[in-house]
């Protein structure tokens, strides 16, 4: 009876076999680490949704003439970006900035907030503090990029003119130009203590005047097209708006 000899071929296969479920296993657990990964990466961002709309709920019970404004901003300044085609990156940071770009406001006194006539110097000495107050709680968050920075610079202007630094043209963020211009249009058609709505007409007018000497030419060139052009409206704001 001729003997049977155990292949170096069987013994190859029953490796790789052995190879083939080690590898399977690995792949079952690095989906499973991926999707635990995944669940934590959506619970985080809900986490932070939460946080940015307690914060806007607080600044907006210290400002009501406020309440909507920087969610509106932000619906503006998220549209410019987009328009520009900005990365991803940049317009979620546009987002997350314009969203709680004046809660700085919330260690300005009420009384010079609801001031229904005009602010004296060093009233306002104490409004521009705000993007400054900000900045620093929030400047060492791992935000995904520059958050800290648009809000520092949002009344930058490009002459020099703006505020806490007076940086001019290329030392302000273009995300910051955007959140700027975005600022500026939603303020002037909302009605605030000191004055009733301006309108839409005359905060475009406003950008148009001083294009290229206050806001960047490009940012108010596409505002214009989305608010006059393509139809841009700013979405409701209400109880069942996340924030
Ligand atoms: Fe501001």
């Amino acid at each position: 009876m001729a003997k049977v000899k155990i292949s170096p071929l069987i013994s190859d296969q029953n490796e790789l076999l052995e190879k083939i479920n080690e590898l399977e296993h690995s792949l079952n657990y690095q989906k499973k680490l991926n999707k635990a990964l995944k669940q934590h990466n959506q619970h985080l961002k809900k986490t932070l949704e939460r946080t940015i709309a307690i914060m806007i709920k607080i600044a907006e019970m210290k400002d009501p003439y406020t309440v909507g404004h920087q969610v509106r901003v932000s619906q503006l300044a998220t549209a410019i970006a987009k328009r520009m085609n900005l990365s991803e990156k940049k317009v979620e940071s546009i987002r997350i900035a314009s969203l709680i770009h004046d809660i700085g406001k919330v260690s300005v006194p009420s009384e010079i907030l609801n001031k229904p006539g005009r602010l004296t110097n060093s009233e306002y000495a104490l409004v521009k503090t705000h993007p400054e107050i900000f900045y620093k709680y929030i400047k060492d968050i791992d935000f995904p990029v520059k958050v800290a920075d648009i809000i520092l610079q949002h009344h930058e202007r490009i002459n020099g003119s703006g505020y806490p630094k007076g940086l001019k043209d290329d030392q302000i963020l273009l995300e910051a130009k955007i959140v700027g211009v975005a600022d500026v249009v939603e303020s002037m058609n909302s009605k605030r203590p000191y004055r009733d709505a301006l309108g839409m007409d005359k905060a475009l007018d406003e950008i148009s005047r001083n294009d290229g000497e206050l806001y960047d030419p490009e940012v108010v060139e596409v505002c214009k097209k989305l608010l006059r052009e393509n139809g841009f409206k700013f979405e409701k704001v209400g109880n069942n708006h996340p924030y």
